[in-house]
């Protein structure tokens, strides 16, 4: 069985006040989690959650990396660097990223061979915007978004090392979730594709759900077979709200 991971996506929120008030509450809670715990701060706050966070059970997560090593690349972050401040996990491909700065399949992909070479846990986010899952085209799209990174994985050591995270865009900070069953569908699916590598190593692959989960819905969504934890946005900035998300991930 897949033990669940939850991870909290602080997005552009945050001052160093709040970031510590945040994880004492979380920090205080979780000594020995039910789940994997880890949090997305932006950039800047990394090295001050990295020493507050090195004596508790959740680990540090970035929000992206850049697709190169060093060099003249201004206002980028490398994997290297996240991996130095003690990142475990990074986000790949979030919608807002695809949509916000052109980020396509293959720059994911690129991404993530750069995040698994310094050894961080890529989260590969992947999902359908309302037009596309309105036109019948959720399954094309969630399976070109697989298809591109498992297929730039498919000859280096990494094969199929990596997390997928199924955000829906139209769930995405809407308030409007997607069932517990339209979820499981779109995870059954992603499931499939990754099959289509490894039947074995597809097991293996935790499949997070994002987009809207909450305290009062969380319990039905991760009780469904292949939701094997949450990315969650504004519940994460709350902690009773990410504490009981992850009392229900338990
Ligand atoms: O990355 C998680 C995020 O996109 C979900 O946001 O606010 O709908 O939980 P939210």
């Amino acid at each position: 069985m897949r033990r669940k991971l939850v991870v909290g996506n602080w997005k552009m929120n945050g001052n160093r006040q709040t970031v510590l008030e945040l994880l004492g509450a979380i920090g205080a809670r979780t000594a020995r989690p039910e789940c994997d715990v880890a949090i997305c701060p932006p950039f800047v706050y990394l090295d001050l959650c990295e020493r507050v966070l090195s004596a508790t059970a959740v680990a540090l997560g970035a929000q992206d990396l850049s697709e190169h090593a060093n060099g003249a690349r201004t206002g980028e972050v490398s994997a290297t660097m996240l991996a130095d401040l003690g990142c475990r996990y990074v986000l790949l491909g979030h919608s807002e990223r695809r949509t916000s700065h052109g980020e396509c399949d293959e720059t994911v992909a690129r991404k993530t061979l750069r995040a698994l070479a310094v050894g961080l846990n890529p989260i590969v986010c992947v999902g359908e915007t309302w037009d596309e899952r309105m036109s019948g085209r959720t399954y094309d799209v969630l399976s070109r978004q697989i298809r591109v990174v498992a297929d730039a994985l498919t000859e280096s050591e990494h094969f199929m090392s990596f997390t997928v995270a199924y955000e829906p865009v139209w769930a995405i900070g809407s308030g409007v979730t997607a069932t517990a069953t339209v979820a499981q569908q779109a995870h059954a699916f992603i499931r499939q594709c990754l099959a289509r590598y490894s039947a074995t190593a597809s097991q293996r692959v935790r499949i997070l759900y994002g987009g809207s989960m909450k305290p009062d819905n969380a319990p039905e969504l991760l009780a469904m077979p292949d939701i094997d934890g949450g990315l969650i946005g504004g519940a994460s900035l709350d902690a009773q709200q990410f504490l009981s998300i992850l009392d229900a991930a338990a």
